[in-house]
């Protein structure tokens, strides 16, 4: 199953980025986690310091390009960041060959799963975090290949729903 190119979007704490390894490993794919080589590009220290101290704009400026880079990818697995469905541009690039898989789960879950996490500027306050959850729920819908729900199961159940799609 070479040449696939696989990105997981959906919320942050919906699992994007332990489907992402647990689907390399069995595919034998790379894998590719979109927050980290956006921190690398910026050559800033974590998330929060770009949030900080350049902004969010300037955060979403180098996701595009980091989905620039992921277009050019033949094969991988990738863990994209939850708001890479907020910029038209962004989805442009990563649609570009590849299944999108959306991951779901409740906010409830999705707030257990995160508890209190300083490294995601936009997951300080459940009242605001819940808001945008709903507001990007139909954003995820619209541009995802096939929706497959982490909710009550494990890692591995999910992943072998994937492998299913996939086949
Ligand atoms: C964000 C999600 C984060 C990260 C940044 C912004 C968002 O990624 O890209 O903090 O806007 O939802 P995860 O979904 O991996 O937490």
């Amino acid at each position: 199953m070479h040449n696939m190119k696989i990105i997981f979007i959906g919320f942050m704490g919906s699992g994007k980025s332990s489907l992402t390894k647990l689907l390399g490993e069995k595919m034998q794919l790379p894998t590719y986690e979109m927050d980290t080589m956006i921190v690398e590009k910026s050559g800033l220290a974590s998330i929060p310091e770009i949030f900080r101290q350049r902004g969010e704009t300037s955060f979403r400026d180098l996701e595009t390009e980091v989905a620039k880079d992921i277009s050019k990818l033949n094969e991988g697995v990738i863990s994209s960041g939850g708001g890479v469905v907020t910029k038209e541009e962004t989805m442009k690039y990563l649609k570009q060959g590849s299944i999108l898989i959306y991951l779901t789960a409740p906010f409830a879950t999705i707030a257990k799963r995160i508890g209190k996490d300083t490294n995601r500027p936009l997951f300080q306050d459940t009242h605001k975090a819940q808001e945008l959850f709903t507001k990007r729920q139909s954003l995820y819908a619209k541009y995802a290949d096939f929706v497959v729900s982490t909710n009550d199961q494990t890692k591995q159940q999910v992943l072998e729903k994937i492998l299913e799609r996939i086949k």
